[in-house]
This record gives structure tokens, sequence and C-alpha cells, in this order.
């Protein structure tokens, strides 16, 4: 609590005794939301000259206020601030260093606004700039696995359903999955700072106020691009919050998937790429063991953001209009959300740079489970002029045929092929290349390396 002179709390004209220390120490949020300083100072500052501008303050004591705050965010930068558990949070730690310095005329400051309208103020900001710098590296991420994608555009290797090989595919193009997921991603978060443009400050507690104050005043200075439009709601409102941590929620699921794809690739049974040193640590007794830690820690992380999402939808359920307490737990979550989210993603870039596939048994892992099976049956109804179904059963029968004899349907004979179907002729030998497999795949977003290469030059422009 900000003290007067006497170290009184300044609430201590009304209430006599001071609050339990037990709550005074969990309650006080300050080592969280010091964070939001330079937002709390910004915030002032254009609070201040808009006092001014409306004649609610003098020029003279305008000059004083914005002469401690900017001290003050001084102070803090270079680490001299001593922060105060006992004055509750970020607002009253800078009031009662305004008064520590400026003496009483830093009471103006607190006109025609409240702690209410003022948290949120700051936490939007806060928000609008640490969501830009999400933007900014998911494009770094995005710019990784393009360059990934890029070079391995010819590279092929078998696409997956129910994780047993399915048919032949890009690994570029397999690549380019994520990036539309990131990208869904980046547009995600764009959105969401389109819902950070409205300004909560001036509705101080919850009815707004009787001093003659200009909200689109201090929109302009802060730049929101217009005020709020109800006093209760502003200070109830966390759907802000909401969507930031879904978003990080959603961004995690994806990177989530491919730490599992890539443990799963880089396990010894697959063994389709190799991760270098850089990304990998070892056992303590295992001397042989490489393990695939980061990739670990990055799908572990994401039930952290699940757990922040849901700890906000769950105090925000049920809770009646408009300011309680339990609201100030969200910047924690959505501190720890962000903190996390970035570090996940710089991680990912990091093992984006480090991997090696091993192009020579991806290959090989494509031509194991008759992976050009459906080019075997498309072949027939192109060829042999079939609906698809009876090319289907044709097919199933040279597949089960291969089977019995375990040889692959490339080391089928066209004697042993015209024996099941009669009709086939030479020419049939070549579905079973899977080169010509997923060159064949030239459908709109199919896998072809042709389209692939379109994809990345298109993606490339759109991430500069
Ligand atoms: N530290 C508080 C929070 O983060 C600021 C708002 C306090 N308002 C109040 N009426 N107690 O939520």
């Amino acid at each position: 609590m900000v003290q007067n002179k006497n170290n009184k709390a300044i609430w201590n004209t009304r209430i006599k005794k001071d609050t339990s220390s037990i709550f005074k120490k969990v309650g006080s949020s300050i080592d969280v939301d010091k964070r939001l300083f330079k937002e709390d100072i910004d915030a002032s500052i254009a609070h201040v000259e808009m006092l001014l501008k409306q004649k609610i303050i003098s020029f003279k004591i305008k000059n004083k206020l914005i002469w401690g705050l900017n001290r003050i965010k001084n102070e803090i930068i270079k680490k001299k601030f001593i922060f105060n558990s006992n004055l509750e949070d970020i607002h009253m730690n800078i009031e009662y260093r305004l008064f520590e310095i400026i003496g009483e005329d830093a009471g103006y400051i607190h006109t025609g606004r409240s702690r209410n309208d003022q948290v949120i103020t700051d936490f939007k900001l806060w928000l609008r700039s640490s969501t830009n710098e999400i933007i900014y590296q998911l494009n770094n991420l995005l710019k990784i696995i393009l360059k990934d994608a890029e070079k391995n555009i010819e590279t092929i290797m078998p696409g997956f359903t129910h994780l047993k090989n399915a048919q032949p595919v890009s690994f570029g193009h397999y690549l380019l999955a994520y990036v539309e997921m990131f990208k869904r991603d980046k547009k995600r978060f764009q959105n969401n700072l389109e819902n950070l443009l409205e300004n909560p400050l001036g509705v101080a507690a919850l009815v707004g106020t009787s001093f003659n104050i200009d909200r689109n005043y201090t929109s302009k200075k802060l730049k929101f691009k217009n005020p709020t439009h109800n006093s209760i709601d502003t200070v109830s409102d966390r759907d802000f919050v909401l969507d930031f941590l879904y978003s990080v929620s959603v961004c995690s699921i994806h990177i989530s998937r491919l730490a599992e794809e890539f443990i799963i690739w880089n396990s010894d049974a697959f063994r389709l790429i190799k991760l270098n040193d850089k990304i990998v640590t070892g056992s303590s007794i295992m001397p042989q063991k490489k393990n695939p830690d980061p990739l670990e820690y990055l799908r572990g992380k994401t039930g952290n953001s699940f757990g922040n999402l849901f700890s906000m939808l769950t105090i925000l359920k049920g809770l009646p209009l408009s300011y309680f307490k339990d609201l100030q737990d969200d910047k924690e979550l959505v501190f720890n959300s962000f903190d996390q989210l970035k570090n996940s993603i710089l991680i990912l870039i990091e093992i984006l740079k480090n991997f090696t596939p091993d192009k020579k048994r991806m290959y090989e892992f494509a031509n194991i489970g008759f992976t050009t099976s459906t080019d075997l049956a498309d072949y027939i109804v192109k060829c042999h002029n079939l609906p698809f179904r009876k090319a289907y059963q044709i097919t199933s029968k040279i597949v089960n045929y291969a089977e019995s004899r375990k040889i692959k349907l490339n080391e089928l004979t066209i004697k042993e092929l015209k024996k099941i179907e009669p009709k086939l002729n030479e020419d049939i030998l070549k579905v079973f290349d899977l080169e010509n497999s997923v060159k064949s795949k030239k459908s709109y977003g199919g896998t072809s390396f042709e389209n692939v290469k379109k994809m990345i030059k298109k993606y490339k422009k759109e991430t500069k």
C-alpha cells in the first residue's frame, strides 16, 4: 500500500488496522507486474498530459509529475529502484516513489483514474509489443523452415497415415505443412492486435469519472484507435487475455507436433533424421546415448500453455462484474505463456538449423509398405478405362501377391503382373518408381516437385 508520512496505508483514514501480514505477502503482485513499469509510466505520462490539456491540472504540476515519472523510469532501468512488496503492485510502487521525489503534488496524478483502468491499459500496451515480438519470431521460424524445405524439394520420404507408410512424398512438401501452421499462428496473433486497439484508460474504477477528461486524446497518445465504449465491461473484460493464451496454446500444439515427429524420425526404429550434437544431451549412465531432450522439452511445455489458458478461463467463469482481485492472476499466466512460447520458438529454430535428413534411408523407407499401390490403381484407371473400385481390386491382388512373395512392388516382373491381370503391359513398371509417383501429384497443393518449388517461392515472398 502507498503509505503517507506516518507510514500508514493511503486508505488508513478509513481502514484503521494494518492488513494481515500473511495476506500482504501473498496478495502482493509486485514481483510479477513490475514487468509493466515502462507501460505504466508511459500511460501515466499520457494521462498527465491530458489532465493539463483539459485544464484539470496546471502546467507547473504537469511538468513536476512528468519529470518525476521519467526519473522513476530511469531508476528502474538502471536497477536503482527498490521495489517494495508492502506497496502491493507496480502502480502503488511508482506512485509512492513519486511522492518521495516531488512531494504532495504527486497526489494529482490519480485524478480521474483508478488502478482498475490503469492495469488493463498497461497490460494491453505490453501485450501489443509482446504480440509483435512473437509475430517477429514466428517469421524467423518460417524463414528457417523454408530454407530446410528448399534443400529438400526432391528428397523423397514416406508420408504416413496412422503412422503406417502411406504414399511417397517430398520432404520439402512435408515441411511446408508446418509453414501453413505457423502462418496461421502468425495470422492469429495479428488478429489479436486488432482487438488490442481500444483504450481502457479513463473508465476509472468502473463507472467513468466526473472530471472532464478526453479519452480520445489519451487514445491517440498511446496509439490506441479509440476509447472503449462501456466502463463496466472495460474493467471486467479479459477476453484479450484469453485470445493471447489461446493463440499461444495453438502455436504450442504445432511446435509439439513437429517435435514429436522429429523424435519419432530420430528414433533408432525410424532413423530418418540425425540430430547434430548441439541439440542432443547425454545419459549419465549409458555412454552411447544421444537423446533428443530439446525436442521433448518443446513437447512437454505445451501442457504448461494449456494450463495457463485453462486457469484464465476458470477465473473468468461466473465472475460477476466488474473488478475483482481474482483478475490479478492474469498477468502471471500471460507472462509465463509468453516467455515459454518465445523460448520454444528459439529452441525450435536451433533444432531446424541442426538436423540432417538421411536421404538414402528416407528413400528406402518410402519404398516399404507398397506405397505406390495408389499410383498403380490410378494407372489402371487411366490406361484401361476402368472404374477406380475395379482398379483397386486388381491392385489389391497384386499387393497380396507381392506380400506373399516378400518382395516390393518394383521387384515384380511384367510376367508376374500379367498372370494376375492379363490386360497390363510393360509400361506399368514405371508407376512403381518413387520419383514418378511424387512428380505425378500435380493437383494444386499436392506434393509434386514442381508444386513444392512454386509454393516455396510464394511463401518466401510472404515472409520477407
Ligand atoms: N494489481 C492489481 C491487478 O493487477 C491492480 C488493480 C487493483 N485494483 C483493485 N481494486 N484492487 O489486478
